[in-house]
Order: C-alpha cells, then structure tokens, then sequence
C-alpha cells in the first residue's frame, strides 16, 4: 500500500503548466538535446548562451505498477535549433503495446509519432485538442508556436520509456520553419 493507493487530487496551472506538488520535474536543457537536432552547431550556440531549459515533465511518484495510470504536465519551450522547432526527444514504450493520451492545454504544435517498421504519422496539437498515440507508436512533440507547449499526458504506469532508435536515427520527418508556417522536411534534406 503507498499514498497513491489513497484517492487524490492535484492542482496544475493552465498557464504555466506546473503541477503543484509535483513529486518529480524532469528538467531537460538544450545541453541534453545533442544529437538529436540536424545543426549541432546551433545547438552548441544555444548551450553556450546560458544553457536553456527546453522542457520540463511534472509527475507524481505513481507506482510503476499494471493498473495504476501515470500522469505528467509537458511543458515544452517555445525556440529553434537551426531551422528546426524545439523538440522532446521522443521515446517508445518499454512495454511497447502500451498506448498514450495527450491533451494540449496552450500553445500549438506538432505530435510526430513513428512505428518500428517505417510508419509515421502527424498530428496537430493545439490547446483544447487531444492526440492519441496507440500501442507500438513512438511520440515526439514539437513547438511550432510563440509560447510555451502545456500538455497533460496518461499512460500505463507500467509502460517504461525506450528512446531505442530514435537516439541513432530520429523521426522520419523533421519540422521547420517557413515563411509560410511550419513545414516537414525529409532529415536528409536538412543535412
Ligand atoms: O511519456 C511521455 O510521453 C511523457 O511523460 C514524456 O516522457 C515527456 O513528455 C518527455 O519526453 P521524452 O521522455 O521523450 O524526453
Ligand atoms: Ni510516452
């Protein structure tokens, strides 16, 4: 038996995305993004100019046990590497038949999402709109916009996070910038 075996409420901030109360904030600065943007030397700019806070994942301590449900506030910086819109580094499941649920509270962006065997996928995310990444789908989100990307995000509490390939490979497809709005591009033509 734990506290979060008791009922339970938490207050979150729709304007900051904080989680009061949160048990853990996992703190993400430009600095641990390398490798993942095509233009490692303007990430290296960013680092060296201070050393950013990309995103931060609110949570409580759930148990990491079938049956309970994991729940975070994303709170994803608004900026760019490059050409490239900020980005979570994105991750499968460890158990990979487990499915999430996000629902965008401010901001716009981008939930890219890919299989193991080449599918991909985009959806917009924007606030009052939910994405659904089903079982096997690996998920990134991306800040196209102004201001800060505030998610609240469920899954299994068993499910475990495995950046697998996307640490050597990325997504299929990387969003950028255009006078025009925000674009996908093949990685290769960012190269
Ligand atoms: O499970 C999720 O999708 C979230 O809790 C993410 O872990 C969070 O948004 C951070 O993303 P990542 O783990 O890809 O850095
Ligand atoms: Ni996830």
């Amino acid at each position: 038996m734990t506290a979060y075996d008791i009922p339970f409420g938490v207050e979150v901030d729709f304007e900051t995305g904080a989680m009061e109360a949160a048990d853990r904030v996992i703190v993400r600065r430009a600095s641990g993004m390398r490798g993942y943007y095509a233009d490692a030397d303007a990430l290296e700019q960013i680092i060296s100019s201070g050393d950013p806070i990309h995103y931060r994942v609110y949570e409580k301590a759930i148990p990491e046990q079938e049956g309970h449900l994991l729940f975070c506030m994303s709170v994803l910086e608004p900026g760019r590497v490059g050409r490239e819109f900020f980005f979570t580094k994105g991750h499968y499941h460890t158990v990979a038949d487990t499915a999430e649920t996000y629902l965008c509270i401010r901001g716009q962006g981008i939930m890219l999402m890919k299989t193991t065997d080449g599918r991909w996928a985009a959806e917009s995310m924007r606030a009052g709109r939910m994405v659904y990444a089903p079982p096997f789908w690996a998920h990134r989100s991306i800040n196209t916009g102004p201001e800060p990307l505030i998610s609240f995000c469920v899954y299994p509490a068993h499910a475990g996070h495995n950046y697998g390939d996307i640490e050597t490979e990325g997504f299929p497809k990387r969003v950028i910038y255009s006078p025009s709005g925000p674009s996908l591009a093949d990685p290769a033509s960012l190269c």
